[in-house]
């Protein structure tokens, strides 16, 4: 299997699939069990994620790469293999978070900075090593009428731009993904501000990548997409498609071979019809596509519940919803199919 990194991102952005976000950390991870009362323990926590991952039609028709948390990349799943060779063995690729979390930006109240460049090189060689071909780091940046402050927006994409040099030396796809948050505090922004803040943030994060030397062949974006507050949500699937495309053809230069967005707090459905919304509005200079975490996993997780005799249910729940995103990836999603199902 070639090496090249414009070859890992083009099969990470293989037609009608997408990512699947499955790297929360042990803190996030222990919040999304806390919702169907389950412990989190390393053995919970892989029977989980073994469960995804080996749900075989979701795997292979509509996921093309996996997010993983360290933890995972080294785990053994029930049978004795690796986590991540049940990823490779169905066709996708599997990759790894590195960042190690937003903290708060000294001189900077309510703002954060996200951590994570001491020492990466090395554990880019140890994460390429055990089977990563891509990596993600993630920048969070709050919206109200004062923030993000540029300060923010600057030292963020820098770190994502020195983050994504060290991937590329690395053999590794940098999953480059500047969140503005939508379920941030306060959350009750405009739509409008949400387009102003986004269109900024893009702007100085090619802007720090291109100083970095960053080959944009090479990486794929992950954004938010442009909409309200989750405390004011009210813009149509069009509005929200239209303003996140029009940021988007200003921002992002057609040599990124894919962007993937991440879902950020809106409902499966919402994020669904969004994506889809802004497929059916191309041709595209990219391919745009899914990297979701909660829209692609919260079904899966209910219908789950913790409990073995359940494991098909949430296979069955997962392959629906990455069926669904995988259909608004080729901007075919209809809300009747969701009945259908
Ligand atoms: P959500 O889709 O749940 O926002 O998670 C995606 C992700 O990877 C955030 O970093």
């Amino acid at each position: 299997m070639s090496e090249r990194l414009e070859e890992i991102a083009a099969r990470m952005m293989t037609a009608g699939k997408g990512l699947l976000a499955a790297d929360e950390s042990t803190a996030t991870i222990k919040k999304r069990f806390d919702t169907i009362g389950l412990e989190s323990t390393e053995t919970s926590r892989r029977d989980y994620r073994q469960m995804l991952f080996s749900a075989e039609e979701a795997m292979r028709d509509f996921i093309s790469g996996v997010i993983l948390y360290e933890e995972t990349l080294f785990q053994k799943a029930s049978d004795g293999r690796q986590l991540a060779e049940i990823i490779v063995a169905a066709g996708a690729v599997p990759g790894i978070k590195v960042d190690t979390g937003a903290k708060p930006m000294a001189l900077f109240p309510g703002e954060t900075v996200t951590e994570g460049l001491d020492g990466l090189r090395d554990r880019l060689a140890k994460y390429h090593a055990a089977g990563a071909r891509f990596a993600k780091w993630r920048a969070a940046l709050p919206v109200s009428d004062t923030l993000p402050s540029f300060g923010a927006i600057k030292a963020n994409a820098h770190a994502l731009a020195r983050y994504a040099a060290l991937c590329q030396e690395a053999g590794i796809v940098p999953i480059v993904e500047p969140e503005v948050l939508m379920d941030g505090v306060p959350g009750n922004h405009s739509i409008k501000r949400s387009e102003e803040v986004t269109e900024e943030t893009l702007r100085i994060t090619f802007e720090e990548l291109a100083d970095q030397r960053v080959s944009l062949e090479g990486m794929i974006l992950k954004p938010s997409m442009v909409i309200d507050g989750k405390k004011a949500r009210k813009a149509s699937v069009q509005e929200v498609a239209e303003r996140t495309l029009r940021v988007l053809k200003r921002t992002v230069p057609a040599a990124v071979p894919g962007i993937a967005f991440l879902s950020g707090g809106q409902t499966t459905e919402e994020a669904t019809a969004h994506l889809s919304a802004m497929n059916a509005m191309g041709p595209l200079p990219w391919t745009l596509t899914f990297s979701y975490g909660r829209a692609l996993q919260t079904e899966a997780l209910e219908a789950w519940g913790g409990r073995p005799e359940n494991i098909a249910a949430g296979k069955r729940a997962f392959s629906h919803r990455a069926k669904m995103c995988s259909l608004a990836a080729r901007g075919q999603w209809k809300k009747d199919m969701e009945k259908a199902a």
